[in-house]
């Protein structure tokens, strides 16, 4: 049974909730829907006395998706009453617990793969991917971000690709000071003990001046955030320090800078005093710092003390909710085990579908302006889409590397989807007069397609507040996300973009899409179509600019491929090890016939090998799961424990191998038998047990099925057969 500790919480946090207690109507009604939805969840829970926990049908998700939804509204009316802060915390983290199960529950198919509610919430927990021992692909490069490409095997045997984002809690501040240090305190500057304090306490003296900085170099005025937010002025502080006409700092204006803030320098030569290169060398390793702080705090408002990788997620959960999923590459929170054994958190960003700009294949050389006439309209369709998503979310970096782009086999342009969405969901509440950095504002987007319009127009800012709920973002960045869609949808109303019918985007021409593009006095493009249009033309060039180099970083071993012991595998090689055994009784258990002739020494050594690997998995998934109890939540130890080591793969895929061995045996002894329709069986039954021994293979889902379908009317023969008492000779 899987550990319904999910369920726990909510129960627990409701419980509390309701022992705070509150007056107010809303308390009233928020406990109301949190009391129902709990008695809702338990019911599904429960284990009924014989039998298994009933799968979730269509009927319960639909509840239960509207009641967590009534939860959101709930939590965010009650939030707007005057409440003691102790229950808005908890009222925060029930909606927060409830957002996560909604989102779970939206995604969920029962016709296609239905679940207990337990598998269900056990299934979509944060995934721990071990790598240790495995080679792992160079990181990628990354402005904001360093991301990892991972290529593993989920526990159902499906390869899964994508990049791995280590969490980072965003200190601008502290990441400029640690570069001013490693050069204080690097022995090869062999500095004096002046040198070493005055590179130290560099930002803090500059901060303290930089007015004076600024005007100085005559970029004007600029003033200090008067709530004295030092992340707010370093984009200030590199104004005055950079050079406009290259936007990169300037190793002489640093060095005035320095003199400003030092007075005792004045007149001094620098390279003296700090060593040759010094200001070369500060100005090379603080400028891709000020670029990254420049986006994210100045016009993305992603403050100091939040997590920049979750954003990510964040995006991908307000592009499910407005039904266009598959506009953005899909992130989830993931563990990863080091090299040294050391759990890192962060998000998995599944592995972007179409060509990627900055790593284009081979068939990128057919991709040309024609790829944008001649359209079904879909890649059109998503731009305006994605326009809108962006704004919603405050994403200011959707340039046109940070897309991949789709063409059909005629290689006509036919979808993108966005990656790099870490810029996104912060404090920015953008007017429509200009766009802020590489966010479309209203003005500039020209179409939005009737489906989206339709669905902005119709959504209220609490579901928006509540899809983004569960992945840390701040109560403050959550009203700026409710803001940005009223100020969205007071645009669209005054008529401020044109509404397209979705199925007119295919009769986009090349003289319609220059109508469509935007750009400033630069030639920047001001919206995607532009960028994409742009980036698309280019696709030949940038190729040959590649020199040929392609890497897909999916075509590599998969982390666990030749393991089906990842996380949650255990549980269901039980499973299926159960359903074949209990195939072996059926197929063997023949009535009255079995007790005079018994079974064969061949087919009972099978049976004994599924057995005993049935046990062994039993016992390690024992292990996994005294270590994943709460009880063992701050047991430094519980990690590893919850893991399948080394030594128990290989165990498992002797036992494996074993079960595989003794089913040849047996089918060997039975040759060409297949007259007695119980040998038929048993051969079959065999077959399947030699196709699941084979390790590094995964039984399929039909197989499963027929395995299930088989086991049934096995069962019904037997009883047929019992009944008529009698039977062919048994015992073979
Ligand atoms: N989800 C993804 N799927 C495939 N490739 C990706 C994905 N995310 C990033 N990359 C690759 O990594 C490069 C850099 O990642 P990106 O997230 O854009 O970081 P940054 O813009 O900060 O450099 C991308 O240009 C792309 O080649
Ligand atoms: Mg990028």
């Amino acid at each position: 049974m899987p550990d319904p500790e999910e369920l726990k919480q909510f129960h627990d946090l409701a419980e509390e909730i309701k022992a705070l207690g509150a007056d107010s109507p809303e308390y009233k009604a928020f406990e109301t829907v949190i009391s129902q939805t709990d008695a809702m969840l338990s019911a599904l829970s429960k284990k009924p006395k014989n039998g298994p926990v009933p799968v979730v049908s269509e009927r319960n998700r639909s509840q239960l998706v509207g009641a967590h939804l009534m939860i959101g509204n709930a939590a965010e009316k009650l939030l707007g009453t005057e409440i003691s802060e102790a229950l808005k915390e908890k009222v925060r983290n029930l909606a927060d617990l409830a957002a996560k199960n909604h989102r779970v529950l939206r995604s969920y198919q029962p016709d296609k793969d239905p679940k207990s509610l337990p598998r269900l919430l056990e299934d979509a927990r944060t995934v721990t991917v071990d790598t240790r021992g495995t080679k792992l692909a160079d990181s990628l490069s990354g402005a904001q971000s360093r991301r990892q490409p991972i290529v593993y095997m989920d526990d159902q045997g499906k390869k899964t690709a994508g990049v791995f984002t280590p969490k980072k809690v965003n200190d601008y501040w502290g990441d400029l000071q640690k570069i001013f240090e490693a050069e204080a305190d690097d022995p090869r500057n062999a500095l004096s003990q002046d040198a070493k304090d005055m590179l130290k306490g560099f930002l803090e003296n500059y901060w303290n001046v930089f007015p004076q900085v600024v005007q100085y170099n005559r970029h004007g005025t600029l003033n200090k955030d008067p709530r004295g937010r030092r992340e707010l002025d370093l984009t200030s502080m590199i104004a005055g320090i950079s050079d406009v006409r290259t936007n990169k700092t300037s190793p002489a204006f640093l060095a005035n800078a320095f003199k400003i803030a030092y007075p005792q320098l004045q007149g001094q030569d620098l390279n003296r005093v700090f060593g040759a290169g010094m200001m070369e060398r500060l100005s090379q390793k603080t400028d891709p710092h000020f670029v990254s702080t420049g986006i994210q705090v100045d016009s993305a408002g992603i403050m100091d003390g939040s997590r920049t990788d979750t954003r990510n997620a964040a995006m991908y959960s307000v592009a499910e909710l407005f039904g266009v999923s598959h506009l953005v590459a899909q992130a989830v929170p993931m563990k990863l085990i080091g090299e040294n054994g050391e759990a890192v958190e962060g998000t998995f960003m599944m592995k972007a579908k179409g060509m990627d700009p900055e790593n284009l294949p081979q068939e990128a050389m057919y991709i040309n302006e024609d790829s944008l006439t001649g359209t079904n309209g879909k890649g059109y369709r998503d731009l305006a889409d994605l326009q809108v998503l962006d704004y919603l979310c405050g994403n200011v970096d959707r340039h046109g590397g940070n897309m991949f782009y789709l063409f059909d086999r005629n290689h006509k342009f036919c979808g993108v989807q966005a990656i790099d969405n870490d810029c996104s969901c912060g404090l920015l509440v953008p007017s429509n007069k200009n766009n802020v950095n590489k966010l479309v504002v209203p003005k500039n987007m020209k179409i939005i397609s009737r489906s989206m319009y339709d669905k902005v127009m119709t959504m209220q800012p609490e579901e928006l507040r509540f899809a983004l709920r569960g992945f840390g973002l701040s109560e403050k960045e959550l009203n700026c996300s409710a803001k940005r869609l009223v100020n969205l949808k007071a645009e669209l109303k005054k008529g401020a973009v044109t509404v397209v019918e979705d199925k007119d985007f295919r009769k986009i021409n090349a003289r319609k899409l220059s109508q469509l593009k935007a750009k400033d006095a630069q030639g920047n493009g001001l919206n995607l179509f532009t960028r994409a249009s742009n980036q698309i033309c280019a696709f030949t060039r940038f190729r040959m600019d590649q020199h040929g180099v392609y890497n897909d970083f999916a075509d590599t071993d998969a982390i666990g491929e030749y393991n089906r012991a990842l996380p949650g595998a255990t549980d269901r090689e039980i499973e299926k090890t159960d359903l074949l055994l209990q195939w072996m009784d059926r197929v063997t258990n023949t009535g009255f016939w079995h007790f005079h002739k018994g079974t064969s020494p061949q087919f009972e050594a099978m049976r004994e090998a599924a057995r005993n690997y049935k046990e062994y998995q039993q016992r390690i998934k024992a292990r996994i799961d005294n270590a994943n109890s709460p009880a063992r939540k701050n047991d430094p130890d519980a990690p590893y424990d919850a893991l399948v080591r080394e030594e128990e793969l290989e165990e498992m895929a002797r036992l494996k191998k074993r079960m595989a061995e003794t089913a040849d045996t047996y089918l060997a002894g039975k040759g060409n038998a297949t007259r007695n329709p119980y040998t038929r069986s048993r051969k079959e039954v065999a077959g399947f047990v030699k196709a699941f021994g084979q390790t590094g293979e995964t039984v399929k889902e039909e197989e499963i099925q027929t395995l299930r379908k088989q086991g049934k009317r096995a069962d019904e023969e037997a009883a047929r057969r019992e009944s008529a008492q009698q039977g062919p000779a048994a015992g073979l």
